[in-house]
């Protein structure tokens, strides 16, 4: 039986944290064994905010090694950068002609972005859901692995993919998205109401991929917490310790109740150290490949040429019958 596909990306915006890793990244090894997956770089979605040209390339490297050094082999799944495979775009602009504008009015993350970007609303911010929809047909993806964030564009695709095979019969594959439950929202240690993120501007927010061991160690004691000194699981009442819990619980594959009956009669500062030794271990092995991996730019380019070759073949094949079907010669 054939495998089924999986396709995801990841923006080219700079240095990953520890959310992406635990939502993300961490499935998208596991996955590796069971589908056939592409694992995509965004760096066109990247143009929709202003950024530094060099920025940009080196981010689209940095997440290029992150990928490899947290597991995924290039040699089992297909690792490449959206800019590479000309097919994107061009799926992307067809797509924008069979995507309504009060479609895409409606997507919370344009929304979102247009009142934090107020100077800069361009088209791209408002297209982005059509380009992203071009990135998961052309792999006749079947899954979609993504933050809860990325849901709304994922049946947006699916709109646009059953609009398309009304019109021209069978072509694209309906994907589903797929949410893992657990690890999805880890968030903020300083806001822990609010998703970790790359672009959180408070200080010790946010655990990057690449931070030493004294600054891991450093952020997770001055995490929020609460005054109530009990290690327990209330999202809603104590969401700063849920949330490292969550943490803990994930790396040590240990459930709330077994957290809570292990730190049992302990304070929040040995609780801490705890969380923090466990993120600290479990990077350990990542930060050594991923600087390996950025000194040596020459086997990077190999490697993302190498997958750039694979996914064409694949997205060249959808692409011809899109030209086909709705008339463009080629
Ligand atoms: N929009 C996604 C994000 O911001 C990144 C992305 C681009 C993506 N193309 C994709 C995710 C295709 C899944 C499938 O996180």
């Amino acid at each position: 039986m054939e495998k089924k596909v999986i396709l995801s990306g990841i923006q080219a915006t700079g240095d990953l944290h520890l959310g992406n890793y635990i939502g993300a990244m961490k499935n998208f090894v596991k996955m590796q064994e069971d589908y056939d997956c592409y694992y995509m770089i965004a760096n066109l979605h990247a143009l929709t905010v202003r950024r530094n040209p060099n920025e940009l390339k080196q981010n689209a490297l940095k997440v290029l090694a992150t990928y490899i050094a947290v597991g995924i082999d290039p040699d089992k799944s297909t690792i490449f950068l959206q800019s590479q495979v000309h097919e994107h775009a061009e799926l992307g602009w067809v797509l924008d002609c069979y995507t309504y504008m009060g479609e895409l009015s409606r997507m919370t993350q344009y929304k979102d972005k247009s009142s934090k970007h107020a100077d800069n609303i361009n088209a791209g911010l408002f297209t982005y859901p059509s380009l992203m929809a071009g990135d998961i047909l052309l792999y006749q993806a079947d899954l979609v692995p993504t933050g809860e964030d990325q849901k709304q564009h994922v049946e947006l695709t699916r709109d646009i993919a059953e609009r398309f095979n009304k019109l021209y019969g069978e072509t694209f594959k309906i994907p589903e998205p797929y949410i893992p439950k657990i690890g999805a929202r880890i968030m903020g240690l300083q806001d822990p109401t609010s998703k970790m993120s790359k672009s959180s501007t408070l200080p010790n927010d946010t655990i990057l991929l690449i931070d030493t061991p004294e600054e891991i160690l450093k952020k997770v004691k001055k995490a929020v917490t609460d005054s109530e000194g009990i290690v327990k699981y209330d999202e809603k009442n104590k969401p700063g310790i849920s949330n490292l819990m969550e943490i803990y619980g994930i790396i040590n594959n240990k459930t709330m109740e077994e957290i809570e009956k292990e730190f049992e009669g302990e304070g929040y500062g040995t609780f801490k150290v705890a969380v923090a030794e466990s993120i600290i271990k479990e990077l350990d092995p990542f930060r050594k490949k991923y600087n390996e991996l950025m000194a040596n730019p020459k086997n990077l380019e190999e490697i993302y040429n190498k997958g750039a070759k694979k996914a064409q073949e694949v997205a060249s094949k959808t692409l011809k019958d899109v030209y086909d079907k709705i008339g463009i010669i080629r």
